[in-house]
């Protein structure tokens, strides 16, 4: 029997991508944030996106533990259940992209192969992998939702850097050190890094 993918026809729109970018005044983008859990993703996504809000540029933050709650609360932390939650998350901002939104995503993201697909599938123009790099032991420390103390008890499967593996991002975009840089640094970096790119 025939695939029922066959039957689906891909439908052209009449506003297209350069129309957006016409409109926005920016190029669209999406700026995916990697780290472990307490790096300072989120803290840096936000400082980012109030920073080009704030200068009229359209933008919109996809954050782990807020999509994990609705679009992909189905989703657990076993290495399948993270890969269809980035997978779909890829998807999600390549909409946003689409949309002519520079899209910030904080997710651990902790695969190669899944952050490969999403470059790939976003497309490598659009698409700048931020590693935001910071040790266990200081995120542990931090311990800013108290998950690493119940990960260390035995209270969490599958915990980032616990029992569960971190990929270290081998050629990321941009590495932002958040252990050794105060926020106002690290923002300042990815401004510079970022800003250029959608900019027109
Ligand atoms: S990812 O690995 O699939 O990319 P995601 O970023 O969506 O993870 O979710 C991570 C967030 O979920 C963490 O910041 C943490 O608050 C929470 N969390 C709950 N359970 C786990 C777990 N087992 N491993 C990592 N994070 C967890």
């Amino acid at each position: 029997m025939a695939d029922f993918r066959e039957n689906i026809i891909p439908q052209s729109y009449i506003i297209e991508r350069q129309d957006r970018i016409e409109r926005y005044k920016h190029h669209a983008l999406v700026v995916w944030f990697v780290g472990l859990s307490g790096s300072g993703k989120s803290t840096l996504a936000n400082a980012l996106e109030n920073n080009l809000f704030n200068k009229g540029y359209k933008t919109y933050i996809l954050d782990g533990d807020n999509i994990r709650r609705g679009l992909n609360k189905d989703l657990d932390f076993s290495e399948l259940g993270r890969k269809e939650n980035i997978r779909r998350i890829s998807e999600v901002a390549r909409l946003f992209a689409d949309s002519g939104t520079i899209v910030l995503t904080a997710f651990i993201s902790p695969f190669k192969a899944d952050r490969a697909s999403a470059r790939k599938l976003i497309g490598r123009e659009d698409f700048v992998e931020v590693y935001v790099d910071c040790p266990l032991g200081v995120c542990e420390q931090r311990d800013v939702k108290g998950l690493y103390k119940k990960a260390r008890e035995g209270k969490i499967r599958h915990f980032t850097g616990i029992n569960s593996p971190f990929e270290i991002p081998e050629s990321p975009d941009v590495r932002i050190d958040t252990a050794s840089n105060s926020l106002d640094a690290c923002l300042k970096q990815l401004i510079e890094e970022i800003e250029p790119r959608i900019k027109r």
